[in-house]
């Protein structure tokens, strides 16, 4: 009898230390959890991206070259682009899908970036694909230069375009016609998104 009463305390005992433990496990979990969330934001203000630059290259037998740059500001994003190598007049000007510069028809760059799922228009159009810059006049000598701030076209979050590309085609872009996009012909330039160092693109 006597000894059953002290089986039971040892027992009664060991469930509450038992129990104990589990909470202290489980204070530990929520001060760990807890944790994360203050650091998290931080980290992400430290890694936003600022500047993007695309280098473009000819696709084919074209002679097209240059660079895009885009700059945050504060009503968007300034897209700066100098091309030398174009036929004179216009040329559709857009960001692809796929950063992917490798073929000589430039095909596996995509379709234009999309993500809200809307349809082909002009830079200045409500409804648009986030890739619509619109188009890029050469001179007689075959340079153009491109200046605009855009408010859709992100380098963040869900819209952004790093790591996509900018293509340039051989005709202008009509902002109406749906399929091809824009009607604007081959495409002759390439160049991938990357992240810019603003710093080292100031100093050029
Ligand atoms: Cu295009
Ligand atoms: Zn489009």
């Amino acid at each position: 009898m006597r000894s059953r009463t002290w089986m039971a305390v040892v027992a009664g005992l060991a469930v509450v230390v038992v129990g104990f433990q589990f909470l202290a496990a489980q204070s530990q979990v929520s001060v760990a959890k807890a944790a994360e969330p203050a650091a998290a934001p931080h980290a992400q203000e430290m890694s936003k991206v600022t500047m993007a630059v695309a280098v473009v290259h000819a696709l084919g037998d074209h002679k097209v070259k240059g660079k895009v740059t885009f700059t945050q500001k504060d009503d968007g994003v300034e897209i700066v682009a100098e091309l030398t190598g174009l036929t004179p007049g216009e040329h559709g000007f857009h960001v692809h899908e796929f950063g992917d510069c490798s073929m000589a028809d430039g095909k596996c760059a995509g379709g234009h970036f999309n993500p809200t799922g809307m349809p082909h228009g002009g830079p200045d159009d409500a409804k648009r694909h986030v890739g619509d810059l619109g188009n890029i006049k050469a001179d007689d000598s075959g340079k153009a230069t491109y200046k605009r701030v855009d408010k859709l076209i992100s380098l963040n979050g869900s819209n952004s375009i790093i790591g996509r590309s900018v293509i340039v085609h051989a005709k202008a872009d009509d902002f109406k016609t749906q399929q091809p996009p824009g009607n604007a012909g081959d495409r002759i330039g390439c160049g991938t998104i990357g992240i810019a160092d603003p710093k080292m693109q100031m100093a050029h």
